[in-house]
């Protein structure tokens, strides 16, 4: 049996890789900001700490794997700061400050949530991207306030695609504490979060746009993510580093083609 940590445990995509992990013989400490074992608003710092030294608390001194679900897209009263407080830097911090426990199991591994919304989404700016992988989390707040629509429509690409950014430039740094870094890059997946933005005026006709181009003309389910989850965690990916996996039902290769890969320049 192993231990895992799983944020935004209480819905849709963390609810269901809790529920695989747990079904498959493991244990899972689940984070969120209710009905969870460990309850933290994970926008705060103070939040972030209390639930790092939380699974401190219930662990042994060491944790198998991470996994970064917890996240939210534009509604009605979220600022483009707070979207970025929870979807990047609670994702990461909490990376960061579990990476000791992690550090110290056998063949541990990390999975961060991006979306396809970075490669299928137009016109989001790359600079909150880079002030979120800066570091500085009120000035990437404060820049993404100023520049982006108040619902964050824009905001929700940029911190998916920094949560990308972080997985691709820093797996070799990981790696070296033998830690593999990766993260997933779901299209529009069947939650609570994409019923809200097809309910929402405001983004209900992109979404259903999008959804109708999707090639495998249906969106996703919760499970599927999950499985692409459990696969980067387990022993069956133990050379995949650094990697974005989409889990899209084939959106971004339909809208990307031969864009990537690329000849390096
Ligand atoms: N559903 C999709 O279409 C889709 C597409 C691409 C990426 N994603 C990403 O997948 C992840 C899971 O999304 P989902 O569809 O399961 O959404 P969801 O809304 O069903 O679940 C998200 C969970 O995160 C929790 N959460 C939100 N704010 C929090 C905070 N401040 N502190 C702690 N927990 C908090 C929520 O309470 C909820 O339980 C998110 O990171 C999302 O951005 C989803």
């Amino acid at each position: 049996m192993q231990t895992f940590v799983v944020t935004g445990s209480a819905s849709g995509i963390g609810a269901a890789t809790k529920a695989r992990l747990e079904s498959d013989g493991h244990r899972v400490l689940g984070i969120d900001l209710n009905n969870a074992d460990i309850t933290a608003d994970l926008g705060t710092l103070s939040g972030r700490q209390a639930a790092v030294a939380a699974v401190g608390d219930r662990v042994d001194g060491s944790i198998d794997g991470f996994v970064a679900a917890a996240g939210v897209s534009s509604a009605p009263g979220m600022t483009p700061h707070r979207m970025l407080a929870i979807n990047y830097f609670g994702a990461v911090e909490l990376l960061e400050g579990l990476r000791p426990l992690l550090a110290a199991a056998p063949l541990p591994a990390a999975v961060l949530f991006s979306s396809n919304s970075t490669t299928c989404q137009s016109n989001w700016h790359t600079e909150v991207a880079e002030a979120c992988l800066a570091g500085d989390e009120e000035a990437a707040g404060a820049l993404a306030d100023a520049n982006e629509t108040p619902r964050g429509t824009q905001t929700y690409p940029a911190s998916k695609a920094a949560l990308a950014y972080y997985a691709r430039t820093r797996s070799a740094e990981y790696i070296s504490d033998g830690i593999r870094l990766n993260a997933v890059a779901p299209g529009v997946i069947d939650t609570p979060m994409s019923r809200a933005a097809s309910a929402d005026p405001v983004t209900a006709a992109a979404t259903e746009k999008y959804i109708a181009a999707i090639p495998s003309a249906r969106a996703g389910t919760a499970d599927e993510v999950a499985s692409a989850v459990t696969f980067l965690l387990g022993p069956d990916s133990t050379y995949v580093i650094g990697s974005v996996l989409f889990v899209d039902g084939g959106s971004d290769a339909a809208a990307r083609g031969m864009d990537w890969p690329a000849r390096k320049v």
